[in-house]
């Protein structure tokens, strides 16, 4: 090679939700009768979830439509009439919204669109994340910053709410960051923002200039009797604002590949409407993101079925929700929260609890090498340590609360399997691997 292409700064490019299952693949090699409970990851489909009918026959119908447009590119932006749908869907739920279907871009699921956000941000330029956070967002916004993520803590001790005093601490020590972060209902915690929470984030970016990201691609699953926020009513023409929202955790079809940004209140300033006019001419570059999607999403949501499935969704979430923190909530030292929307739950340990001492029984000769070998590293974080044994003991596959930009240990789960006898055998087990492995 002439130069080296070789970016380091790619080290601050972290999805551990995919790097465990590099783990998984190593210890399957070692041992191929292996069978992995997979709660690493927010795929319906992967937990045994069946596809509603009504989403088989609406693609069906749309491959075999006349005119076989389907098959062919969209719009660069997405499909026209597919943004004006959006554009009324998101007025139905915050009547003043006033949305112009040209601030909507429709992305190759809602990760191409968050990729585009960060890397059309001038470099120095930050936008201050929740810790923990969604692994995409603090990964990509620290590897198109160059350096490490800006953040502000969620509180384990208040049902993973943002610490509104951090926050504020940070904005006022970080005069680089030009945004804030949210994620609502939030991956990894599973907690749902109050009125008063984010009235107040609006407030802080109000008075320091800020413009919000908005995270919602789980708004529609929320349950325990709950309410979702809509930050478009209370941010309405007082900042600048992003809404991202998308189709994968709606319906079980996360392979679809379809999300969106909303770019909100694009008249305050001119600045934000030259970032958004950059972040639309980015999007331009990856010709059109995945067609039938963008074709179906309208019939999907309109279908007579669609309200009923979301209803027994979100029933199927609550109650799994229960059962698993029912059992957790047993294990001494550990610290369970309530989840109230999206599918993911995030216990962490009491402080002190965890040590590099600690183990579990690993049968397999093979496996128990390979894993004794990866925690000798000193550098290793005492989750993960956890995470590995209770992978080769148990197979059941979490994700280290560290690899969530966390500071306190943990692990993150998904509430999604859709057998509820084998989620409490999964559990059950889960409980006993922790109880086990602190008493070692
Ligand atoms: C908070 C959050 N945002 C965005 C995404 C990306 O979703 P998509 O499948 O549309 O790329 C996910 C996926 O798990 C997520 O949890």
């Amino acid at each position: 090679m002439r130069q080296n292409p070789f970016n380091p700064e790619v080290s601050l490019l972290r999805y551990e939700i995919r790097e465990i299952v590099d783990f998984v693949q190593k210890l399957q090699e070692l041992n191929p009768a292996l069978v992995i409970e997979n709660e690493n990851i927010g795929d319906p489909v992967a937990k045994g979830w069946p596809i509603p009918p009504f989403l088989k026959s609406l693609m069906k119908e749309e491959i075999d439509r006349d005119g076989d447009k389907v098959f062919g590119y969209t719009h660069s932006r997405g499909n026209i009439d597919t943004r004006k749908w959006i554009a009324n869907y998101a007025k139905r739920f915050s009547p003043t919204v006033d949305l112009d279907y040209e601030n909507i871009l429709i992305t190759s699921g809602l990760g191409a669109g968050i990729s585009a956000l960060y890397h059309m941000l001038p470099k120095g330029l930050r936008i201050i994340q929740p810790s923990p956070s969604y692994p995409t967002h603090a990964s990509m916004e620290s590897f198109a910053a160059g350096s490490d993520a800006v953040t502000y803590k969620l509180d384990p001790l208040k049902e993973w709410q943002p610490d509104l005093e951090d926050l504020e601490t940070q904005l006022k020590a970080h005069p680089e960051v030009i945004g804030i972060l949210l994620i609502n209902p939030n991956n990894p915690t599973g907690a749902i923002y109050s009125k008063e929470t984010i009235e107040k984030v609006v407030s802080l970016a109000e008075q320091y200039e800020l413009m919000i990201f908005s995270d919602e691609i789980y708004f529609r699953l929320v349950y325990n009797g709950e309410t979702f926020v809509q930050i478009t009513e209370i941010a309405k023409d007082r900042v600048p604002l992003v809404v991202m929202r998308g189709l994968s955790k709606d319906v079980p079809w996360p392979g679809g590949r379809c999300g969106w940004l909303e770019f909100h209140n694009t008249k305050l300033d001119s600045d934000y409407k030259k970032y958004a006019d950059s972040v639309k001419n980015r999007v331009l570059m990856e010709v059109c993101s995945v067609s039938l999607p963008q074709f179906l999403l309208p019939r999907i949501y309109e279908h007579p079925d669609f309200e009923a499935w979301l209803a027994a969704y979100n029933k199927h979430l609550e109650e799994n929700s229960q059962i698993i923190s029912d059992i957790l909530g047993r294990v001494k030292g550990l610290r369970v929260n309530r989840t109230n929307g999206a599918f993911y739950m995030m216990p962490t340990f009491g402080p002190g609890l965890l040590t590099n001492q600690q183990t579990l029984p690993i049968e397999n000769e093979a496996v128990r090498k390979f894993v004794e070998e990866i925690v000798a590293n000193p550098d290793l974080p005492l989750d993960k340590r956890f995470v590995y044994y209770l992978l080769a003991n148990t197979d059941i596959c979490s994700v280290p609360a560290t690899s969530f930009f966390s500071p306190h240990y943990g692990f993150r789960i998904t509430t999604l399997d859709y057998h509820p006898e084998k989620l409490k055998e999964i559990y059950e087990k889960l409980a006993k691997a922790i109880e086990g492995y602190l008493a070692s």
